[in-house]
């Protein structure tokens, strides 16, 4: 990496960069053969700036940039989740909106923006670190430790099912239906209760 990259913590003057969040939407969307369209890009990019201005100040989100000469070519910001209270007591941190500018990738700029991030959330006293990972990005997550966390599930209510079955062919009734079951297990009594 360029010694003159200046890796520093975002503020609310950085917003409208910071927004720029949409671009990594756009290449992940692309990469997936999905295409977002402008107006909801744009009603995002409006939640997003009003969500930073909000969450900055309140200090339950923090964000950094790296400049190269007066430029801003990456940033990676971390979300601090009102998660409900587990084991541990740190806050639970999202990680989230890492994105480099194409002409400068591959220079350990978004390593190092991670890295930030990372200390940033021990600091900040978090037990854990969470992100959903791009194609591109997991590489990067996998070298630093992230590993995937399988206890989790997703049920897509709206936006993604919108999404979905505009590029996909829905199951039909019909293979939904000749799809074999499974004989359902018996409740037995001695089964044990399961602790999330
Ligand atoms: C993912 C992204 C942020 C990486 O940015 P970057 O500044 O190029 O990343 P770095 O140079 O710090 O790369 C660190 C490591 O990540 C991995 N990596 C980065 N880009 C990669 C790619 N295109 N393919 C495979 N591995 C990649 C490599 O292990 C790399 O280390 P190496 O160069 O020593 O092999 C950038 O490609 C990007 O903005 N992509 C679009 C948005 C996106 O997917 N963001 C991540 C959301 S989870």
């Amino acid at each position: 990496m360029k010694e003159e990259y200046l890796c520093r913590q975002a503020t609310t003057a950085d917003i409208p960069t910071l927004v720029s969040r949409r671009r990594m939407f756009e290449e992940i969307a692309s990469s997936r053969g999905v295409v977002c369209s402008k107006s909801r890009l744009d009603a995002f990019e409006q939640r997003y700036a009003d969500y930073l201005q909000t969450h900055m100040k309140l200090g339950t989100v923090a964000a950094w940039v790296v400049e190269d000469t007066d430029t801003i070519v990456a940033g990676g910001t971390v979300s601090f989740l009102p998660w409900p209270p587990g084991l541990g007591e740190g806050p639970a941190a999202l990680f989230h909106s890492l994105f480099t500018a194409p002409e400068c990738r591959r220079r350990a700029i978004a390593r190092r923006i991670t890295e930030t991030a990372i200390r940033f959330c021990k600091d900040a006293g978090s037990d854990w670190m969470l992100l959903g990972a791009s194609d591109v990005g997991r590489p990067l997550y996998e070298s630093l430790g992230f590993t995937p966390a399988s206890t989790m599930m997703r049920l897509p209510l709206r936006w993604q099912t919108r999404i979905v079955t505009s590029c996909l062919r829905p199951l039909s009734p019909l293979r939904l239906k000749s799809r074999p079951r499974l004989p359902t297990p018996p409740i037995t009594q001695t089964a044990k209760p399961c602790i999330a």
